[in-house]
C-alpha cells in the first residue's frame, strides 16, 4: 500500500531514540530495547502528540477555534491537548471523569497551568451520559459564535490512527540504521488508538513485528473490537483499502490488577527497578503495567527475540501518585 500521509502538525519532537536496555535484559533471554516517546515533547511529551498532530491539523483546517475533549482525571491526553491546544492558539474544554480534587497534582496541574477550562462529572453520569455531555458543551460554544472541534478518549479515532502508523514507519527507518529486526512490539492500551496505529504500521512497514497490547482497563474483546473500529473509521475516512478483520490484533488483559489507575507493590517494584537499573521512570497507569506485564510474558517463556518496549509516557501521572508510592516504596538506602 503506498500511502499519502495527510497534512500534520510538526508538534513532537521525532524522531524519538531506540535505546537497549542491557542491564534490564542481562539475565533475561532476549533483547529488550525502548522507544522513548516519552521525550515527544516536555508538557506535551508521550504518545498523544503523535494523534494529536494529525487531530489538530484537521481541526485547524477546519477553523474550529475550541478543542473539547475527555478523561480521567490524571488524563495525559486531555492534559497534552491542553498544552498543545495554548500552543496553537485554540481555547481547550476538558471533559473530566471524577470529583474534583482537593489539590490539582501531576496532569491536572498542567492542565489548569495552561488554562483550560475544566468540568468534572460524577463517574456513573461520565459513563452514560458522555455523547450527550459533548453535545451540549459544543452546542453551548456554537451559540457563543465559536466552533468547537471534539476529541474522543485518548484521541483515538480514524484520525489518530494516523500517529502510530507514521512511528512504525519511523521504527522501520531506525532498525535499518541500528541493524536490528524487531520481532516484537509491546505498548500499553488504554483507548486503543496507539494499538490501532501500531498494528497497521507494523502490518505494512515492520512485516516481521508482532504488535501486543497490555490492557490498563477494559478486557481484550473490547480493544479487540475498538482497535478494528478505529482502523476501520481509518480506512472509509482516507478512502483507503483496510481489512482490518485480517489483522492480528493481540491483547492481553491479565496485568490490569486492581482497576484503571491501581497499582500494587508488584507494578511499584518494576517502575522503581527500570528507574534504579536504567534511569527510566515509568508511570503506574500505563507504562508501568505494560512493562510489568512485558517481562512477567518473557519470564514465562511466551515473549523473546527481539522486543521493543513503546514508552508512551505518563512520568506526570507518577508524579500524581506519590502517596500510593509510599504505600509500596523499597527504601533506596
Ligand atoms: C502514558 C500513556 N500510555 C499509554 C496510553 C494508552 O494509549 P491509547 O489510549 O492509545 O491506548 C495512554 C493513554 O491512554 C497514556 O496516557
Amino acid at each position: 500500500m503506498n500511502l499519502v500521509f495527510p497534512k500534520r502538525l510538526r508538534l513532537a519532537r521525532l524522531p524519538t531514540p531506540i535505546q537497549p536496555l542491557r542491564r534490564i535484559a542481562q539475565n533475561l533471554d532476549c533483547n529488550i530495547w525502548v522507544k522513548r516517546d516519552d521525550l515527544t515533547g516536555l508538557a506535551s511529551s508521550g504518545n498523544k502528540v503523535r494523534k494529536l498532530e494529525f487531530i489538530l491539523a484537521r481541526a485547524r483546517a477546519a477553523g474550529a477555534q475550541v478543542l473539547i475533549t475527555c478523561g480521567g482525571v490524571q488524563s495525559n491526553h486531555c492534559r497534552a491537548t491542553a498544552i498543545l491546544g495554548a500552543r496553537l492558539g485554540f481555547k481547550v474544554h476538558l471533559l473530566l471523569r471524577g470529583a474534583e480534587p482537593k489539590r490539582a497534582e501531576g496532569n491536572l496541574l498542567l492542565s489548569r497551568v495552561a488554562g483550560a477550562t475544566i468540568r468534572y462529572f460524577a463517574p456513573d453520569h461520565y459513563r452514560d451520559q458522555l455523547d450527550s455531555i459533548f453535545t451540549e458543551t459544543a452546542a453551548d460554544y456554537r451559540e457563543r459564535g465559536l466552533k468547537p472541534w471534539l476529541i474522543p478518549t485518548g484521541g483515538s479515532d480514524g484520525v489518530g490512527v494516523w500517529g502510530y502508523l507514521a512511528a512504525a514507519k519511523e521504527i522501520a527507518a531506525q532498525q535499518e540504521e541500528q541493524g536490528v529486526t524487531f520481532d516484537h512490539l509491546i505498548t500499553a492500551t488504554g483507548s486503543g488508538g496507539t494499538q490501532a496505529g501500531l498494528t497497521l504500521g507494523a502490518h505494512l512497514y515492520l512485516p516481521r513485528a508482532q504488535v501486543t497490547g497490555i490492557a490498563v482497563c477494559d478486557d481484550a474483546a473490547y480493544f479487540q473490537r475498538k482497535v478494528r473500529e478505529d482502523l476501520h473509521a481509518w480506512g472509509q475516512l482516507y478512502g483507503q483499502p483496510c481489512a482490518p478483520d485480517a489483522l492480528d490484533v493481540r491483547v492481553l488483559d491479565h496485568y490490569i490488577g486492581a482497576g484503571y489507575g491501581k497499582a500494587g507493590r508488584a507494578v511499584f517494584a518494576c517502575i522503581e527497578q527500570l528507574a534504579r537499573t536504567e534511569g527510566l521512570v515509568l508511570d503506574p497507569v500505563y507504562t508501568g503495567k505494560a512493562f510489568h506485564g512485558m517481562l512477567a510474558e518473557i519470564a514465562a517463556n511466551r515473549l523473546g527475540g527481539n522486543i521493543l518496549f513503546i514508552h508512551t509516557g505518563g512520568i506526570y501521572g507518577m508524579l500524581a501518585q506519590a502517596e500510593e508510592y509510599d504505600q509500596h516504596a523499597t527504601p533506596s538506602g
